[in-house]
């Protein structure tokens, strides 16, 4: 607890950070993150540590306060964690809220004609378009894929021996993106694994570079370092995945209905828009295979890192996982995720605490008001998971890790515009039931099957980057449970 205690009282530099034992802790315990300075921090020292670490920006006020304005150089940002201002900047006047050019800007690159990024009349037909390939129909069928990705990792993790000491954070990475592959690509990727992986993950590190030039809304004409390796990195990896789609196209063209593979891939290739039948472009095609790579990948990815760290530091809870998970993989594949209803409450608090979109940016169009803050046109609006979830006007001991807050008995009281780890509203991820079925199903398979503990020596600490990850991954011991 001592520990804990010191973390969160200290600077937010690098120096404070926790070094955590694999020992129990109580109810109260509180994970690590920054604590939140009493001053706002000046321009300097905030352009430095928007680039370090932009979660460390927070001070206390925005985790007391609805609205916050804060004056950029370039703009006017409202950090908005009112749930009522919520509603009415994500969903009631959505349309005068468009996603920001700083949003645009990381994302003008091969996803530019996918459903993350496409804007106006373009969304509308690509969302519904899009709409039953993520069906609750739909995503319960791959239930039978995430399972299948837990019993490859667990039988590589088995051949690792009765301990080992493995990096949790890029474990996850490796499950997450073989789900995608089953899911999208059933019938496999002709270039290889290890060349995909290693063409995706160069992609990921160079849109991961953007810097605090995109953060404060610096104009376009400013230049911004390592766009031209991005661009190369962009080619190599589309070109992959081009091939991929012509070869799915020509089998397509040539198989039966029912010998088709079935997965987003296909789907893909196959939806049509209800209202005028009109399929998707190459480009569009393309671009939705790599949104649904790269949003749906580290997301997922860091909710089963961090949930394994949390219940590293509460064994009643993973107890409580692993009790539910023996009784309930015994079951079907279908309905599974339903049913594992203490597994999926630690994936929702891991989602609140550590939310891996930590912020959400939109762009006013036009003149409005929130309650009595007037909000002028081209005004930056921030709504942040991250602090909305430790909100101090919202949540009971927000700070604390308590997975009983979203247990069945409990759930109905998350007032609905205060915990928003998927957003809300129009442009509400597309992939939320796929990524709660994954994590839960993930967890639960490889909990009942091993034992994790954190390794004494582990730094653990939130990096805002993108995502939300543990910024020096989850060094852990694994060990195969008896009879599991
Ligand atoms: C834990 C995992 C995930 C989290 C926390 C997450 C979070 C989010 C959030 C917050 C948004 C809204 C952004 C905004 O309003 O500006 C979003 C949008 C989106 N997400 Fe996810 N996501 C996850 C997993 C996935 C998966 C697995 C997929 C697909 C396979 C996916 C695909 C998308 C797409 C396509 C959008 C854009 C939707 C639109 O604009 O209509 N996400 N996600």
């Amino acid at each position: 607890m001592f520990l804990y205690s010191i973390a969160f009282s200290d600077t937010l530099l690098p120096v404070s950070m926790l070094r955590i034992s694999g020992s129990e802790v109580a109810e109260s315990f509180r994970p690590p993150a920054p604590s939140p300075p009493e001053e706002r921090l000046r321009l300097f020292k905030l352009l430095a540590t928007l680039k370090q670490n932009p979660l460390e920006c927070w001070s206390a006020e925005f985790f007391r306060k609805p609205i916050a304005k804060v004056r950029l150089p370039f703009t006017d940002a409202f950090l908005v964690h009112d749930p009522a201002s919520i509603k009415r900047v994500l969903v009631d006047n959505a349309d005068n809220y468009r996603k920001d050019p700083i949003q645009r800007r990381i994302l003008a690159t091969g996803l530019a004609d996918g459903l993350l990024s496409v804007e106006g009349k373009r969304w509308e037909v690509q969302r519904r378009t899009l709409a039953p390939l993520f069906a609750r129909r739909t995503v319960t069928a791959f239930a039978e894929a995430m399972l299948t990705a837990a019993d490859t990792l667990a039988e590589r993790w088995r051949r690792l021996g009765p301990q080992a000491n493995v990096d949790v954070a890029a474990e996850m990475r490796l499950i997450t993106l073989n789900v995608l592959s089953l899911t999208i690509f059933s019938d496999g990727i002709r270039v290889g694994y290890d060349e995909f992986r290693t063409a995706m993950d160069a992609y990921f590190a160079v849109i991961g570079r953007f810097g605090a030039l995109d953060l404060l809304g610096a104009p376009k004409f400013v230049p911004r370092p390592g766009r031209r390796r991005l661009r190369r990195t962009m080619v190599y990896f589309e070109g992959v995945i081009d091939e991929i789609i012509e070869t799915r196209r020509r089998r397509l063209a040539s198989l039966p209905d029912g010998e088709r593979a079935d997965d987003l891939l296909t789907l893909l290739l196959c939806a049509r828009d209800p209202s005028t039948g009109r399929s998707m472009s190459f480009a569009e095609v393309r671009s939705n295979i790599l949104t649904f790579l790269s949003a749906g990948h580290e997301t997922t990815a860091n909710t089963l890192a961090w949930s394994f760290f949390l219940l590293s530091q509460s064994p009643r809870w993973r107890a409580r996982v692993q009790e539910e998970a023996e009784r309930e993989l015994k079951g079907l594949a279908d309905g599974l995720a339903d049913r594992l209803v203490v597994t999926k409450a630690v994936i929702e608090e891991t989602l609140r605490l550590y939310p891996p979109i930590a912020a959400l940016s939109r762009m006013a169009d036009k003149a409005d008001a929130l309650g009595s803050v007037e909000i002028k046109p081209r005004s930056l609006i921030v709504v942040a998971p991250y602090v909305l979830h430790r909100h101090q006007l919202l949540w009971d001991r927000p700070d604390v890790f308590d997975p009983s807050r979203f247990m069945p008995e409990a759930r109905s009281a998350v007032p609905r515009f205060a915990y928003l780890p998927f957003g809300i509203g129009p442009r509400i991820c597309i992939g939320a039931s796929f990524a709660l079925q994954e994590a839960t199903i993930v967890l639960a398979a490889l909990v009942q099957r091993f034992d994790t503990e954190l390794l004494p020596e582990a730094k653990v600490w939130p990096l805002q980057k993108i995502t939300l990850r543990p910024a020096f991954g989850l060094p852990m011991r694994v060990r195969p449970r008896e009879n599991a």
